[in-house]
């Protein structure tokens, strides 16, 4: 069988409507605007209302996706839902899209726990699947990020927001082409970013509930921007190279949105113009899986994106895992 271009046929996004600025984070804990944007570039974040979950913010941008490549539900193969931040313990997000979608009765599945990596590698299971069988996959980036974290906690709670991303990955001459992708993990250091009560190691009780220990994103700040630096620029490195391609080449780059220092020293590293590189931090926060979903979808709706340019995309998070890849559109 020989495909042509597998790739991106789609794309979509949704953020919630409600923002909270930093000066609202001011009034609730001990920070300010100035700390938050001078470490972090971060000025707003979105929440989702209370009657909005994980499901419905990945429906809502798997919907736009399905318009974007002139499709209905029903010419959909397979799921594919990236989040740290389930509907509900079991089961998983993905089978709650498919009803609300109102898809065929396909496969599906979460990457669960992928952490900020999660989307980039989705698309990049999604590329195989279409390869063995001419599939259409969505792929779905979301996070609820504001529910799980503790919002007494100022070393994490300022960092984070809620949206969803998606992309349907297909074959087809329009498809924005994967050209190149590369994904690892090193699981020796999943301690320093993780949320572990709920699971088997801390299972939920009495005790922790009375400490809110189930919203507790714990996070060594500093060790985790070493790495999300030298991880995010290493595989952006590395897909270029698969592709026999320099970085000149490239006409956008689309990190993991989580800080604008780690975004700036990822640029830095890879030697491309700050105008190269794509930021949206500053509206959104950290929104996981969803953010480079939100941002790639973003600059396109900038008009940031041509018909024939590379787009670079790059992704760190829990696990620790990476991932990235280059799209030609
Ligand atoms: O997607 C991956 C997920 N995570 C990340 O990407 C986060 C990566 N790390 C970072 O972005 C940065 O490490 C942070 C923004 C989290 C922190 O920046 P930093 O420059 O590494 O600061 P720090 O952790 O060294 O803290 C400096 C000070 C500390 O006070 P002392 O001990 O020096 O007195 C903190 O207690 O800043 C204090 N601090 C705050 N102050 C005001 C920490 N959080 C806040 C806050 N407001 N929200």
């Amino acid at each position: 069988m020989t495909q042509t271009r597998i790739g991106l046929i789609g794309l979509g996004a949704y953020v919630p409507e409600r923002i909270m600025t930093n000066d609202e984070w001011a009034q609730l804990i001990d920070t300010s605007d100035e700390w938050i944007t001078t470490r972090t570039g971060i000025k707003r974040r979105r929440l989702a209302a209370d009657n909005e979950n994980t499901a419905d913010l990945a429906t809502f941008a798997a919907e736009r996706a399905l318009a974007d490549a002139g499709l209905i539900p029903d010419q959909i193969d397979e799921i594919i839902v990236a989040s740290d931040t389930p509907e509900v313990y079991t089961p998983d997000t993905a089978s709650f899209v498919q009803h609300r979608l109102g898809a065929s009765e396909i496969p599906t599945y979460d990457l669960a726990g992928s952490g900020c990596a999660g989307f980039v590698l989705g698309l990049d299971i999604a590329r195989s699947r279409v390869g063995v069988g001419d599939r259409r996959v969505l792929v779905i980036g979301v996070e609820l990020l504001t529910r799980l974290m503790s919002w007494r906690d100022r070393n994490t709670c300022v960092l984070f927001g809620d949206a969803a991303g998606a992309a349907v990955v297909g074959a087809g001459a329009g498809a924005a082409e994967i050209v190149a992708a590369t994904a690892g993990t090193d699981g020796s250091r999943g301690h320093i970013l993780t949320a572990e009560v709920g699971g088997t190691r801390a299972p939920f009780n009495v005790e922790r509930a009375r400490q809110l220990l189930h919203q507790w994103i714990v996070m060594k700040g500093r060790e985790v921007f070493k790495e999300a630096t030298t991880r995010m620029s290493a595989a952006a490195k590395e897909v270029l190279t698969q592709a026999g391609l320099d970085v000149d080449d490239v006409a956008l780059v689309i990190p993991h949105q989580a800080n604008l220092r780690i975004i700036q020293a990822t640029g830095k590293a890879l030697g491309v113009p700050a105008e190269k590189v794509y930021v949206n931090v500053q509206e959104y926060g950290n929104t996981g899986s969803a953010s480079v979903p939100l941002a790639l979808w973003e600059a396109r709706q900038q008009g940031r994106i041509a018909v024939g340019d590379l787009v670079l995309l790059t992704s760190f998070g829990a696990g620790f895992h990476w991932a990235a890849m280059l799209l030609r559109f």
